[in-house]
């Protein structure tokens, strides 16, 4: 069922960690920042969620808006944000960052972290996955910004880390790229 939007409009399913994190978070107003064409996004609003979904692609944007319209779908709010703007103006219950953070201005990341978890509900939950350059693991891939080893972990003291890994995975060209994944729940 939950599939079926995303294959409909030729969309990956929603990314592995939104699905797993979706067996702990219940649904809640939750944002999708860099959302692309919305593959988490219609995923979490067949969930029950409350999903504002926010990129600066606003072509993005737009195809996302259309399937809006064709579905009738009344819990999906497409938005063009600039996420370096660190300027939310609502507060969630889950904020959904998925392989979205190494696409900002590296000076502007540590702003976009405090403003995600300052407009962050109490008791609510961040999902942050994002590449990481470490001495052990130099990044192969030319991302604007990656973390650093235990950066994440760091930016997130006071939180609890329902799940956090800085593991590393093989991408389709055998290239070994490293990534922080991160659940983490706001104190009450
Ligand atoms: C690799 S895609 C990830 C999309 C989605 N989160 C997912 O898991 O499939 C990165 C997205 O971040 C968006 N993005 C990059 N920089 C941005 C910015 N400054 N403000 C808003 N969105 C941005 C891109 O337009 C793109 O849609």
């Amino acid at each position: 069922m939950s599939t079926d939007l995303n294959s409909r409009y030729g969309l990956n399913p929603a990314h592995s960690e939104v699905i797993e994190a979706c067996r702990v978070v219940a649904p809640c107003s939750v944002l999708d920042m860099g959302c692309s064409n919305g593959r988490n996004a219609l995923y979490l609003s067949q969930q029950g969620f409350d999903v504002t979904a926010v990129d600066n692609n606003s072509a993005a944007i737009d195809m996302l808006q259309q399937i809006v319209n064709r579905e009738g779908i009344d819990n999906i709010k497409p938005q063009v944000y600039d996420i370096n703007s660190a300027g939310l103006s609502s507060e969630y219950g889950w904020i959904v960052c998925t392989v979205t953070l190494m696409f900002l201005d590296p000076g502007r990341v540590e702003a976009v972290i405090a403003d995600m978890q300052e407009h962050t509900l109490p008791g609510g939950y961040n999902t942050i996955v994002c590449a990481m350059n470490t001495d052990e693991h130099p990044c192969p891939v030319g991302f604007p910004f990656t973390l650093g080893a235990g950066q994440l972990r760091e930016a997130y003291g006071g939180w609890e880390l329902i799940k956090y890994n800085e593991d590393v995975g093989t991408m389709h060209n055998g290239a070994r790229l490293q990534f922080a994944t991160m659940l983490a729940r706001k104190p009450e």
